[in-house]
């Protein structure tokens, strides 16, 4: 049998992987009809949105909705007639861990995936090739083809691939546009490696062919998350780092900067934080520590768990930090937290620092005063009555206050917290801010934006993640 020519796709879950992902497909396989479908009719009703008020901020994909949409692209919740329609079907439902029964904490929620499997089983009347989008753990996609052969149709055939996604957000749509690579992974059956061929079809419409990787199926589930566990121990290793830094006066980005010039380590991922957020690398490093302790590996699973440790200690040591500079104490103090997704460019909280350092401030009775650009405020009520349990949302509203703009979060604020990368906040009339805030005015900047030495000329007394005063 020939590999199939792909001429429709489904995509299960219109989501930050699945919605960007698939209408890049869209947009530059025009010849292909894509339908991506999810159960949250809210969502696909923005993604439908005649304004174009999608459901996720991405800079550029607007842009690529506005050219696809209507022409091959489609959102719908009609799940079983996208399955029915197509050739080929992406799975990219959601994969929290999970919060509770057998490796609660650590273990990715397969329900969703499982969910979105015997749909397709259900529905399915003609051969499909499956793909998992989603990052799952090693060995998922075995559980999904013997749901699928156990419950489909006589003369159904599944081919089961791996095609996990490495867009970051905020660079999704340049990610997808020139991807560093396109990882392919099936069975190495003639069945497989046609499958695979057809899927590689669709990438190389717009990526060069020696960037589109072809392996094994489990090698490539797993590539996912060692890719993200290694990006992630970069960080961890240079925040802790950074803790010497500031223990000996040594400069945290003098030091990176003088490290990731040698060819074999790279300048990437080397910039110092308050901790590393995002749906990903905690989830996927915890789902590696569960892969271990199960196959009976426990220095390898202790080894991976120090980088999430190291993460965790990074965003303590710096709401530690606040509070020790301002007297040690910041009861009743006001205290400007700028930035509340988890990294620029990003309307996503998922792990988010600042909810962390919120939680600490708040804990330690500040009144917190958050601005960020993009989130939602909805969202950042859902994250802190979630981080602040028990506790209803009208206590937490007496403590902590949402404002439209920087100069309205620092107002009378006794400090400023920067706790996510956005551009504006490096432009801001740091002047303007200085003469509403109370004296002496702080500033901790917990990733490295900001002019330190303009600012102290200002009069603030400021502190950057990784750098000593001593
Ligand atoms: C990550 C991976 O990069 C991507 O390949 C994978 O598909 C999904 O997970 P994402 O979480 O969207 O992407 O963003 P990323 O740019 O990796 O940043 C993750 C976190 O690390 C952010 O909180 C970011 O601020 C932080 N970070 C990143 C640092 O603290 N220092 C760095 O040097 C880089
Ligand atoms: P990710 O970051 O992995 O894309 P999201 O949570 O942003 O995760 O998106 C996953 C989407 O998948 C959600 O919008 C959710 O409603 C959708 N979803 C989950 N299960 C199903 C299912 N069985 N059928 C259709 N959509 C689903």
């Amino acid at each position: 049998m020939a590999p199939v020519k792909v001429s429709k796709i489904c995509c299960i879950g219109a989501g930050y992987v699945g919605g960007p992902t698939c209408a890049v497909i869209a947009l530059k396989c025009p010849h292909i009809q894509v339908t991506i479908v999810d159960l949250n009719q809210a969502r696909v009703d923005a993604w439908n949105s005649p304004d174009f008020k999608l459901p996720i901020y991405e800079p550029g994909l607007e842009d690529v909705v506005r050219q696809a949409r209507g022409r091959n692209l489609f959102f719908s919740t009609n799940v079983d007639k996208a399955i029915l329609e197509a050739d080929l079907i992406f799975v990219s439902v959601n994969t929290p861990t999970k919060k509770s029964g057998v490796g609660a904490g650590f273990a990715a929620d397969l329900n969703y995936v499982e969910l979105a499997t015997r749909r397709i089983a259900a529905v399915a009347e003609s051969n499909k090739i499956v793909v998992e989008k989603s990052t799952v753990p090693c060995r998922t996609a075995e559980s999904m083809r013997t749901i699928l052969e156990a419950n489909s149709k006589p003369n159904c055939r599944f081919d089961i691939l791996s095609n996990p996604e490495f867009l970051a957000e905020g660079t999704a749509i340049a990610d997808l546009f020139s991807p560093d690579r396109v990882l392919i992974g099936s069975l190495q059956t003639s069945e497989g490696l046609d499958a695979s061929k057809s899927l590689a079809d669709v990438y190389a419409n717009w990526v060069p062919t020696e960037r589109i990787l072809t392996v094994g199926l489990w090698s490539s589930e797993l590539s996912k998350l060692a890719a993200n566990a290694m990006l992630a121990q970069r960080i961890s290793s240079v925040n802790a780092l950074s803790a010497i830094c500031e223990a000996t006066g040594a400069n945290i980005d003098e030091v990176a900067h003088a490290v990731g010039f040698d060819s074999r380590i790279g300048p990437k991922f080397l910039r110092a934080s308050v901790g590393f957020g995002g749906s990903c690398f905690q989830k996927d490093i915890l789902n590696l520590v569960y892969l271990s302790e199960s196959l009976h590996l426990p220095e390898v699973a202790a080894y991976w768990r120090q980088v999430v440790e190291m993460n965790e200690y990074q965003k303590r040591r710096f709401a530690k930090t606040v509070v020790d500079t301002l007297f040690k104490t910041i009861t009743g103090k006001r205290i400007a937290v700028l930035g509340f997704a988890f990294k620029a460019d990003t309307g996503d909280t998922r792990e988010s620092a600042s909810i962390t350092l919120i939680k600490d401030f708040y804990a330690e009775k500040a009144l917190v005063r958050v601005y960020d650009p993009q989130v939602e405020h909805e969202q950042i009520w859902m994250d802190l009555t979630e981080a602040i349990p028990g506790t209803p949302v009208d206590s937490i509203k007496k403590q902590v206050t949402l404002c439209p703009s920087v100069l309205e979060a620092c107002e009378g604020a006794e400090a400023v917290v920067i706790a996510t990368e956005w551009k504006e906040f490096k432009e801001v009339d740091w002047a303007q801010v200085y003469s509403k805030m109370e004296k002496p005015a702080f500033v901790f900047d917990g990733r490295m934006i900001l002019d330190a030495d303009a600012l102290t000329k200002i009069g603030f007394k400021v502190t950057t993640i990784g750098r000593g005063s001593v």
